[in-house]
């Protein structure tokens, strides 16, 4: 009997030590340890044995039975170790593969000149305006002092819906409803969609411009230049030089039109200047007394300046764009090369 409880014990302790799994090593504890186990059979059989065997075989078989018991809960927690490490390798993440970046999108390079534009004006304490891209006759050539009949309008063909509705060729209309609406003093900037007929590589027959106005007492062609000469710095750099050109537009006296200096050449003469050494960048004037009166303010207590600016030119010189297509082709390639 000793002989089988010796021949049990290393049966179990090599079956355990080659245990694959936690289901094996339960197999093995009933077919050992369990009611109907092996060590079990043997220790039922103890009444055969003589008054003095009897101890110390069941002594020995105790020992055999906390032996494999311990056994057990040895091979059972390194079973564990083992799956817990083949699980952290196989869920290992390598950090040093290439990340995979998203497509980002970026604004419209006019979107962002305009708002380059906006915070600029904002930090001068210019509100911003929206006014109607389908306008009538009377808010975009007759209230600017420009009579049906009057030369002016050829410079401006557009598209009309009815005789006396169009779609608005200027932006300058947007002073006229600024000045119905609004008390001076007034400070605003209205961008928005112009429209005229007119295609071109530089021309194209929908257009941003952004009107400027301002009204109050007092005001006069030092502010204005003032505040374009700023305008300028921001746009194309401190060291850009302003000019100041006489011109004529129907609703503003004395008009101007606003020449930088080519940030090409630095005024010396180039292809993007054409040789002149300047770039023309803007129209602008002091607010006729006409209109001011047809609106309302009274033209010998308060005066004005305002200003059109043409975004697509703006974009086109500060970025080197030759085409103003290009802008509305929506060339993703295109697009992509003004990233912020
Ligand atoms: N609206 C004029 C144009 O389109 C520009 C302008 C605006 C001129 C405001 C003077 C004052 O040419």
């Amino acid at each position: 009997m000793r002989q089988q409880i010796e021949a049990i014990r290393e049966a179990a302790a090599k079956a355990l030590s080659e245990a694959k799994a936690k289901q094996e090593l339960e197999a093995l504890r009933v077919q050992y340890l369990g009611k109907k186990g092996e060590l079990t059979a043997i220790l039922k059989q103890m009444g055969k044995l003589s008054a003095e065997e009897r101890p110390v075989i069941g002594q020995r078989a105790n020992e055999v039975r906390a032996y494999l018991e311990a056994k057990i809960t040895e091979r059972a927690e390194q079973l564990k170790a083992k799956e817990l490490e083949a699980r952290l390798a196989s869920e290992k993440l390598d950090v040093t593969m290439p990340g995979k970046r998203p497509a980002a999108g970026s604004l419209h390079p006019l979107n962002t000149v305009l708002e380059t534009l906006i915070d600029l004006f904002r930090s001068m304490g210019f509100d911003i305006a929206d006014g109607p891209e389908v306008e009538t006759d009377y808010y975009n050539f007759e209230a600017l002092n420009v009579p049906k009949d009057h030369p002016a309008r050829d410079m401006q063909d557009t598209f009309y819906i009815s005789e006396n509705v169009l779609l608005r060729t200027q932006t300058s209309g947007m002073q006229i409803r600024t000045m119905e609406n609004r008390k001076p003093p007034i400070r605003v900037l209205c961008p928005g969609r112009t429209y005229r007929v007119d295609e071109d590589s530089t021309h194209s027959p929908m257009f941003h411009q952004i009107e400027g106005l301002v009204v109050d007492k007092g005001i006069t062609m030092c502010h204005l230049k003032g505040v374009l000469e700023q305008f300028a710095h921001e746009i194309y750099g401190p060291e850009t030089k302003v000019r100041f050109r006489p011109s004529f537009f129907p609703f503003t006296e004395p008009s101007v039109e606003v020449d930088v200096s080519c940030f090409s050449c630095g005024g010396s003469g180039c292809r993007t200047c054409k040789g002149t050494g300047w770039i023309e960048i803007l129209g602008a004037g002091m607010v006729h007394p006409h209109v001011l009166e047809g609106c309302g303010i009274d033209p010998s207590v308060y005066s004005g300046f305002a200003f059109g600016i043409g975004l697509e030119r703006l974009t086109m010189t500060r970025h080197k764009i030759n085409d103003i297509r290009l802008l509305f082709e929506n060339d993703v390639r295109f697009l992509e090369q003004f990233g912020r």
